[in-house]
């Protein structure tokens, strides 16, 4: 995508192989700032700092950590160790352990002195799938949101599309998962206006749904992450597209904390003659075909920290925390929440969209 009307992507290898760079996502919306990560402690600091992040993305960035530590040393025992080390740095996202387990079989398969150049050119292709999975969940989605924009009963405004977190090009390399229908169909001309939720604690939604949205010139509106319901019991809302950290061969739907609420508000509400549509777009990377229940996920508990203070610009333009609760309280973050397939209208694919009880058909 674009970012000042030049193409970037969120992460990129140097030439000759020898480090990586990211968009410091930490920074934005405040300061766009590309870093430099030269090793794979540096790669795990990145994950779990969460100067990259959202799912797809932190596979990509593993897989390169993966490259990265390969330049270290190629023996089997630190293969091992190198891919332990990844996979702790953030346990939602399916798609870390997958592309790490991608890695560590290929690797695995070659003479250690040529793994080094193995893994830089296998992260790569990972790299290169997720943009073209991408891009297919973007023209699936984007038929979805044309035909429902057709069907409209209230023709003289825009299709309202509410979203949470950040599930677009920043959470992935290129694209997104849930804004890149949204991009697609705003590109093709359709009149479309995104509810973005602010997404407590970091503000993913705030701070980068809004700013990617922002670069593109797509018309949203930040809301508090408790205005959803309200919004949809108006009528103001059309559909809802989230994106996942992992969603369970029966259909259940593992994203941002805060996701089941406004799956549950969609399902309680009614536009255009039928309940408000819940789609999560993945790509299959994200399908963690091993588990069959979301209730056997493994939720990330934060640092209550994140909960505790908030960071923003001060009037004089400075980034400041500030702390938002007593001094005597304490906070709990889980960052991540189920929702169940029952609320699930379908999952949208780079193979097409699916029913929740047909997920299998995407194997
Ligand atoms: O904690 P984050 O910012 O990594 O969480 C990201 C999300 O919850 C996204 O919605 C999800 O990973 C899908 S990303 C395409």
């Amino acid at each position: 995508m674009k970012v000042a009307q030049k193409h970037c992507r969120t992460i990129w290898p140097d030439a000759r192989c020898k480090f990586v760079q990211i968009i410091d996502q930490t920074k934005l919306p405040f300061a766009f700032e590309i870093v430099r990560v030269q090793s794979l402690e540096q790669m795990v600091h990145a994950i779990s700092t969460m100067q990259v992040r959202g799912a797809p993305l932190i596979g990509v960035a593993a897989a390169y950590g993966m490259a990265l530590a390969m330049l270290e040393d190629e023996s089997d025992a630190y293969l091992a160790q190198v891919a332990e080390l990844l996979i702790a740095s953030r346990p939602t996202a399916v798609n870390l352990a997958w592309a790490v387990g991608r890695m560590v079989a290929a690797l695995q398969a070659m003479p250690h002195t040529r793994r080094n150049f193995t893994a830089w050119r296998l992260a790569a292709n990972i790299a290169e799938e997720d943009v073209a999975q991408n891009q297919a969940i973007g023209q699936h989605g984007f038929e979805l949101i044309k035909s429902m924009y057709q069907n409209q009963l209230i023709k003289d405004r825009p299709f309202n599309i509410l979203t949470h977190c950040n599930a677009g090009w920043l959470a992935t390399v290129d694209f997104g998962t849930a804004l890149a229908p949204i991009y697609a169909a705003h590109d093709a001309g359709i009149k479309v206006h995104v509810w973005v939720g602010e997404t407590r604690p970091r503000n993913q939604g705030a701070f980068l749904t809004a700013w990617e949205l922002a670069q593109h010139g797509v018309p949203h509106t930040v809301i508090t992450d408790n205005a959803g319901g309200h919004l949809m019991q108006q009528g103001l809302v059309d559909m809802v597209i989230v994106g996942a950290d992992r969603v369970t061969a029966n259909g259940d739907v593992c994203n941002k904390i805060g996701t089941y609420l406004k799956a549950l508000a969609a399902f309680d509400n009614i536009v255009s003659n039928q309940r408000i549509p819940f789609y999560a777009a993945v790509p299959s990377p994200t399908i963690d075909w091993a588990l069959t229940s979301g209730k056997d996920i493994k939720i990330e508990e934060r640092n209550g920290d994140e909960v505790s203070s908030i960071q923003g610009l001060d009037k004089g333009g400075k980034l400041q925390t500030v702390r938002v609760i007593p001094l005597e309280s304490s906070a709990a973050n889980p960052a991540f929440d189920v929702t169940p397939a029952r609320l699930v209208s379908g999952i949208i694919t780079e193979k097409g969209v699916f029913a929740p009880q047909n997920l299998h058909e995407c194997k």
